[in-house]
């Protein structure tokens, strides 16, 4: 996606051998690289955010991988660190996922090789992001091309936290049909949840939107169940950072209620998800790990002051105990369809097994 005209993608090796990223803890304010050159850069990229949504953070585990491999490409060094990646952050599947398609590439390596091989699977798993999510864009367009036949005027759409392309490798997941649709000429606006306690939403989503010209209003959390019941929104589209075989859709906390809300009101609600989502091993939604952050996030809000400078305020009392889950999960009979990068199904094992058969055939064997 383009920022003032230049195409970036979210990560991307240099000439000198590091990994760059857009360090997105200082978006929207400032637009600024972070250049990684070592494991723990990667890892703490991770862990404080700097790198985040799940699709990116499976790409930045997978460089964390290769630059470990050139710091020690021993079995013990990757091995422990995989483990020390996979522990930065429990909820987003796709780090799982893309350590395996790391560890798959390296098995039959030897040592002196695993840096340059390390080095081209990271590569190849962001250009198969990239891929997917363009096609999640494709399948997406025609759910809003076919709603605005319908209504015939622009179409509201809602979405909560940030699935763009700042939470991939480019495109976006949930945003990338919303793209689509915008470069096509088709009328959107997005309404835009703000999505506390860490704002992706009104500083990461409204950003990107800002960005490349979509029509957005960003709105507090609370308010999409009333906009719905008023007739304002149309459709809500959300990403998954995690999503069970049945279908269930682990998000950013508060993605339950808008689909709880869109329910009430017929609203169809969609997950946009690339296959590295899918967690096969799991049936039930309440298996799923829930991230617990750190407190300052709901005690503190960063902004920018009116003399221009960044400031952190607190904004809860000094002696009240607080709680914060960074994610939720909304049941499959709440979502309408989830789109892939292999089309639309039903969310449901029966319908993920439609799209990706060779699942189907592992479950029947495995439960034979
Ligand atoms: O905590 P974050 O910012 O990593 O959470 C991101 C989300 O919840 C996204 O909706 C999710 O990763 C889907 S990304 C395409």
């Amino acid at each position: 996606m383009n920022i003032s005209g230049t195409h970036y993608r979210t990560i991307w090796p240099t000439v000198t051998g590091s990994v760059r990223v857009i360090d997105q803890s200082r978006l929207p304010f400032e637009f600024a690289t972070v250049d990684l050159e070592t494991l723990e850069d990667a890892a703490s990229a991770i862990r404080s955010m700097v790198v985040r949504g799940a699709p990116l953070i499976g790409a930045t585990a997978a460089y964390g991988i290769a630059l470990a491999s050139r710091q020690d490409s021993s079995d013990t060094h990757l091995k422990e660190a995989a483990r020390t990646l996979q522990a930065t952050r429990p909820t987003a599947h796709n780090l799982a996922w893309a350590l395996s398609q790391m560890r798959r590439a390296l098995k039959r390596v030897s040592p002196r090789e695993r840096a340059n091989v390390a080095f081209k699977e990271a590569a190849r798993i962001c250009d198969a992001d990239v891929e997917q999510c363009r096609a999640i864009g494709v399948h997406g367009f025609e759910i809003i091309r076919r709603r605005a036949a319908a209504v015939g005027r622009v179409v509201n759409i809602l979405t909560h936290c940030n699935a763009g392309w700042l939470a991939c490798v480019d495109w976006g997941t949930a945003l990338s049909p919303v793209y689509a649709a915008h470069d096509a000429g088709i009328p959107i606006h997005v309404w835009v949840d703000e999505t506390r306690p860490r704002n992706q939403g009104a500083s990461l989503t409204a950003f990107e939107l800002a960005a490349q010209g979509v029509p957005h209003t960003v709105i507090a959390d609370n308010l999409g169940g009333h906009l719905m019941q008023r007739g304002r929104v149309d459709m809500v589209i959300v990403g998954s950072d995690r999503t069970t075989a049945a279908g269930d859709v682990c998000n950013k906390i508060g993605t339950y209620l808008k689909a709880l809300a869109a329910r009430d009101n017929d609203i169809p609600f969609y997950a946009a998800l690339p296959a590295g989502t899918i967690d096969w091993s799991l049936d039930q939604g309440s298996d799923i790990p829930i991230e617990e952050r750190s407190a300052t996030e709901l005690t503190h809000i960063t902004g920018r002051s009116s003399s221009g400078a960044l400031a952190t305020v607190r904004v809860v009392p000094e002696s009240s105990p607080v709680l914060n889950l960074g994610f939720d999960v909304t049941p499959a009979r709440l979502v309408t369809a989830l789109i892939t990068e292999r089309g639309l199904c039903a969310a449901s094992r029966a319908g993920l097994e439609s799209l990706y058969p060779d699942r189907r055939i592992a479950h029947a064997l495995v439960g034979s």
